[in-house]
């Protein structure tokens, strides 16, 4: 397997989650939450996080899908969330933060949609690569400016299911 090295335990992966779910419960005492996944890459993460989450939550997914080949942050909604979004607290949940596109595009479009309020919760930011600002309201890991896969993160949609998060050397594929 092309994996170079582990760079969070399951162990550790867990722990961390278990830890800004804490912080995300303390936030939102009191209230309900909607955690709003992003598929496929985060379900892995929200679905840890959600179990540890002690106030109610509600979950809807959506897809997107990139229009501009390569170029990151050309994007739009495949599939849209089942539900409006209108006058609750949403967690937009991400597998990952890299350049922000992404992020930012969901960010806009969700806000767009008059939330009571919204905030975002990554498992792992790679700050190295920010092309545009994000403001990352609860995050597990920074990370260096590898590729990584596991716990959601794929490399051409293999290695999702991993319980750890691995440097990835496609070399030794
Ligand atoms: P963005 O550059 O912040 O717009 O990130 C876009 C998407 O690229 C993320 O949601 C991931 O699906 C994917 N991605 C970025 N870095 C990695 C990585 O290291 N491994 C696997 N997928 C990644
Ligand atoms: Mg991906």
């Amino acid at each position: 397997m092309p994996i170079e090295r582990i760079l969070f335990t399951e162990e550790q992966v867990n722990a961390r989650i278990k830890e800004v779910a804490a912080e995300i419960s303390a936030k939102f005492q009191g209230r309900e939450l909607k955690l709003v996944g992003v598929l496929k890459g985060s379900v892995f993460f929200l679905t840890a996080l959600a179990r540890a989450i002690d106030i109610p939550v509600k979950i809807d997914f959506l897809a997107i899908s990139s229009f501009g080949g390569d170029t990151p942050g050309m994007v739009r909604i495949a599939k849209d969330l089942d539900d409006p979004i209108q006058d609750e607290d949403v967690l937009l949940v991400e597998d990952i933060v890299d350049t922000g596109l992404t992020t930012r595009y969901l960010l806009q479009t969700l806000a767009g949609r008059s939330p009571r309020s919204i905030a975002i919760c990554t498992l792992l930011d790679r700050t190295v690569r920010r092309i545009v600002p994000v403001p990352v309201d609860f995050r597990c890991f920074e990370i260096p400016d590898r590729f990584v896969v596991g716990c959601g993160l794929d490399y051409k949609q293999l290695y999702r299911n991993l319980g750890y998060i691995a440097v990835m050397n496609p070399d030794r594929g």
